[in-house]
């Protein structure tokens, strides 16, 4: 099955995808920044994105896959928001996503089959009030993914999964009414809102060979929202 390699893999979709290729036979390698997992068989990393100066000294000598997970969701009016926050969350985004990427790059091209893959939102597609600070790391990132796709072709396969609203500790404060919880379930043309497996499932597809004639592609797991009215 393979060596991947989760980044963020402590918590929400990351945690979710660990397990999930654990179990389907893989080595897992995570990364964990401020809430530390025990979970048998997956080795467990401390790595905080934002640390710059910290060196990368985790990447195993082969890799079939890396999954970047680090996000976040700042809804705020714009002019609320300074330019600060915008490139905060760019480094945390994008730039985390660019160093671990060129770490990992020479173990990901000895595999010979190794992947890519990132995390962006329906937020990019979709305009949505509020969500400007993450639309714009995230179309960052949506770039990032189709430019390393033709740069690494062909033989590192990179792609992207856009969510929407998933039932994670990240989006906690979103859902942590039943109202709140039914009015966003009911936004989405499937009327839910996206579960951890919803998501773990399709990164763990792209991740792996069966999905071995898919580059450069942005998903939309999002219950409908970008597409249908
Ligand atoms: N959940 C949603 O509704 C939703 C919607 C659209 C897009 N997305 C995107 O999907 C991806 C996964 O989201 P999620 O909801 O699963 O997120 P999550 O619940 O917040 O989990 C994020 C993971 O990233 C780690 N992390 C956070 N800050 C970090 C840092 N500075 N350095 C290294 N690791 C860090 C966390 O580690 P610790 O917990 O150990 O700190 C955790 O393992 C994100 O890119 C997010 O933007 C999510």
């Amino acid at each position: 099955m393979g060596t991947y390699l989760v980044i963020g893999g402590s918590g929400g979709i990351g945690l979710a995808l660990a397990k999930q290729l654990y179990a389907d036979g893989a080595t897992v390698l995570a990364t964990y920044n401020k809430h530390p997992v025990q979970n048998e068989g997956i080795e467990f990393i401390h790595f905080d994105a934002l640390d710059m100066a910290s060196p990368i000294t985790f990447i195993p000598d082969s890799l079939d896959g890396i999954a970047y997970c680090p996000g976040t969701i700042n809804l705020k009016p714009f002019e609320r928001l300074k330019p600060q926050d915008f490139e905060d969350d760019f480094r945390l985004q994008v730039t985390g996503a660019i160093r671990v990427i060129q770490s990992a790059l020479p173990a990901l091209k000895k595999s010979g089959r190794g992947s890519v893959l990132l995390f962006s939102s329906v937020a990019v597609q979709t305009g949505l009030a509020y969500h400007t600070q993450v639309a714009a790391s995230k179309g960052a990132i949506e770039g990032l993914c189709r430019a390393m796709a033709a740069e690494f072709a062909p033989s590192v396969r990179v792609n992207c999964l856009a969510p929407s609203l998933t039932d994670t500790p990240l989006a906690a404060s979103l859902l942590n009414t039943d109202s709140k919880r039914e009015a966003n379930a009911l936004r989405h043309p499937l009327k839910r809102i996206g579960t951890t497996a919803d998501l773990a499932n399709m990164a763990g597809f792209l991740l792996s060979e069966k999905a071995a004639w898919i580059t450069g592609q942005v998903l939309h797991v999002d219950g409908g929202m970008s597409t249908l009215k």
